[in-house]
């Protein structure tokens, strides 16, 4: 067992419920939660607003490099992320810093980057991390790897709830057609593409609720720690 506890890594697609059911289940267990893709949106987020050609690698690197990104400590159990001082939350979920966020997250050197960071936030357990390589590359020796799924449909009605929820506006067949591409940006790009791991445990949310799948992932949560106290 690690300092903290285990390593709970989850990948999926876009809008699949990775971040809300994560979140509900890291509070359940008392552990901490961290959504790596908040990570390559702050990059994506800070290169947009210094007008940075986001197709120079070397200039979305030195980026990344000058402007560090931290976590600092919050009530709940997702610590804030700053970058170069500036907490960033919601403007990170703009569609259009999305559209930037799947290019720049095929820049290999700066994918670099941000997994090392990610490991060095997540190497003491007791943590849940999301993403889209966190079972296959960031840690592919996390003691419970979930693959995350659902239909393109239900996803994109969820993200359209979550959007309103937060107070922004959305088009269903908009974000439907940005999600399809999106899903194919991330699952056919040379570095690091979003798969599932042979030995994640698959679920698929389209027809389930919200609470069978925090349900579940505790269970296999319990199953798993029992395995490593044996
Ligand atoms: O998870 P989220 O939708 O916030 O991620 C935004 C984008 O960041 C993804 O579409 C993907 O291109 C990229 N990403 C990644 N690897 C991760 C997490 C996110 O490439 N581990």
């Amino acid at each position: 067992m690690r300092k903290n506890g285990i390593i709970i890594a989850i990948d999926g697609p876009a809008g699949g419920g990775k971040s809300s059911v994560g979140k509900i289940v890291a509070e359940k267990i008392g552990y901490k939660f961290i959504s790596s893709g908040k990570m390559y949106r702050a990059i994506a987020w800070l290169c947009v607003k210094k007008e940075v050609n986001i197709d120079d690698e070397e200039k979305v690197l030195e980026i990344a490099r000058t402007n560090p990104i931290s976590f600092k400590e919050n009530s709940g159990v997702e610590p804030l992320l700053l970058i170069s001082n500036t907490v960033l939350d919601k403007e990170l979920y703009d569609e259009n810093i999305a559209a930037a966020t799947s290019k720049i997250a095929r820049m290999l050197n700066l994918r670099n980057f941000l997994v090392e960071e990610q490991r060095r936030l997540g190497r003491d357990g007791g943590i849940i991390m999301e993403g889209r390589d966190i079972t296959t590359n960031v840690f592919p020796d996390a003691e419970l790897k979930i693959y995350l799924d659902a239909s393109a449909q239900a996803r994109a009605e969820r993200r359209v709830a979550q959007l309103r929820e937060k107070g922004m506006e959305a088009n269903y067949r908009e974000i439907l057609d940005m999600i399809i591409k999106r899903d194919e940006q991330d699952a056919k790009r040379k570095h690091n593409p979003l798969k599932k791991s042979e030995d994640s445990h698959y679920i698929d949310s389209t027809n389930m609720k919200k609470e069978d799948v925090v349900n579940l992932i505790l269970k296999l949560y319990e199953q798993t720690l029992s395995k490593i106290k044996k």
